[in-house]
């Protein structure tokens, strides 16, 4: 299982990594990139579904609760519209199993974490498995302090299911590559 400071540097490395590098300055130093000062470039909002809890455990590791999963680490920046990454910004997620199942009696493959000072999240968990009517995803929700609820999924790029499934956007792929540590999946979230 990877470190918090192996996924930290593999979010350092990731491929998507123009926006990262502009941000290794300091935070009042930024410079706004259009590709985030668009109103466009919002992260787009998508239902909840069916399958949501409330009031889940503050948890980041969910890998160990599903342990004949395969594992990927999800992680990325909360961002502002110009760029500004978010610190203490909620990100909970929940989702299916490996076997298409969600947890609706407890808190297996659900929780919650607030970025870090730099903006970062993570997760360790396992791939989603498949459920009659739906392609593979992540449910997330996303809340800067203060403001209104960002309720989304996130994709996989390359499945079958996301040409026939009429809630996917390609907006809400996640960046996945394989490395040693299994798989890793990248996305930014840009909030109001
Ligand atoms: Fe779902």
């Amino acid at each position: 299982m990877p470190s918090r400071r192996q996924i930290l540097s593999l979010l350092a490395a990731a491929p998507v990594l123009a926006p990262i590098r502009a941000y290794s300055a300091a935070p009042a130093q930024l410079v706004p990139t259009p590709s985030c000062a668009d109103d466009d470039d919002l992260t787009p909002s998508q239902t909840e579904g069916p399958f949501f809890t409330p009031n889940s455990p503050e948890k980041q590791d969910f890998a160990s609760e599903a342990p004949g999963g395969e594992r990927i680490t999800i992680a990325g920046y909360v961002l502002t519209q110009d760029c500004r990454r978010v610190a203490k910004a909620l990100v909970e997620l929940w989702h299916a199993d490996e076997t298409g199942k969600y947890d609706n009696d407890g808190y297996k493959l659900r929780g919650h974490q607030f970025s870090d000072a730099e903006g970062r999240w993570w997760f360790n968990t396992v791939v989603p498995g498949l459920y009659p009517g739906r392609t593979r995803h992540f449910h997330v929700k996303v809340q800067r302090p203060g403001a209104r609820i960002l309720t989304t999924q996130l994709y996989f790029p390359g499945e079958p299911g996301n040409a026939v499934d009429t809630i996917f956007n390609d907006a809400l792929l996640l960046d996945v590559t394989s490395g040693g540590d299994g798989k890793f999946g990248r996305y930014d979230f840009v909030v109001r």
